[in-house]
């Protein structure tokens, strides 16, 4: 071999070798560029994910709860706000509704017109004064004093009276 051809390939040894550097350190970038970019993808890809499942499941669960509270709220209040205004149907709903509204033989039902328009007749008076000692009509059916609950005052006996016959015209 002479000098030049020594030269010569010296320098087409010296590209290749530049060339081959090159193109190791393109792959290299390539690698990366594309290695960060798969990794930013599933990343996204998670953060979709959860912002398509979890926080829709939170909401609805959420939004159920808060209706559910919200109405179990408005039933409390309206219970409540209902027993403190009217006596009478708190009695009612808590004793005199096992006999007046169960559709018991001879008893006169709540709401019924026809069962209570003769009773109604008598006077409240009259009403009250059974209720709170107690009545046996014709029929034989017995009602208790007080519905069978002596630790009731007469007060709330008679509210009880009044609720009955005003929902019963
Ligand atoms: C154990 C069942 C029973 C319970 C509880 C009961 N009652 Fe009665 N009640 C009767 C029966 C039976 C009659 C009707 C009897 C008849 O006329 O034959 C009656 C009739 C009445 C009458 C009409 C009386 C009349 O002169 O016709 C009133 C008013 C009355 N009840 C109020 C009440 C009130 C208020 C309560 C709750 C504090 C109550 N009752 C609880 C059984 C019951």
């Amino acid at each position: 071999m002479s000098k030049d051809e020594d030269q010569i390939f010296l320098q087409n040894f010296m590209i290749i070798i530049v060339m081959m550097l090159g193109l190791i350190c393109l792959f290299i970038i390539l690698s990366q560029v594309l290695g960060s970019n798969e990794q930013s993808i599933a990343r996204d890809r998670a953060i979709v994910l959860i912002n398509q499942t979890q926080p829709i499941g939170r909401v609805r669960y959420n939004a159920a709860s808060d209706q559910g509270e919200a109405e179990a709220n408005t039933l409390t209040e309206q219970n409540s706000e209902a027993a403190e205004t009217d006596p009478g149907k708190r009695v009612y709903d808590t004793l005199c509704t096992s006999c007046h509204s169960t559709g018991l033989p001879n008893v006169p039902q709540l709401g019924s017109a026809t069962d209570w328009a003769d009773r109604i007749a008598q006077g409240e008076l009259l009403l009250y004064e059974r209720a709170i000692i107690g009545f046996t009509g014709n029929s034989g059916m017995v009602m208790p004093a007080k519905g069978g609950n002596p630790s009731l005052s007469d007060d709330e006996i008679r509210a009880a009276v009044d609720y009955m016959v005003e929902n019963s015209q």
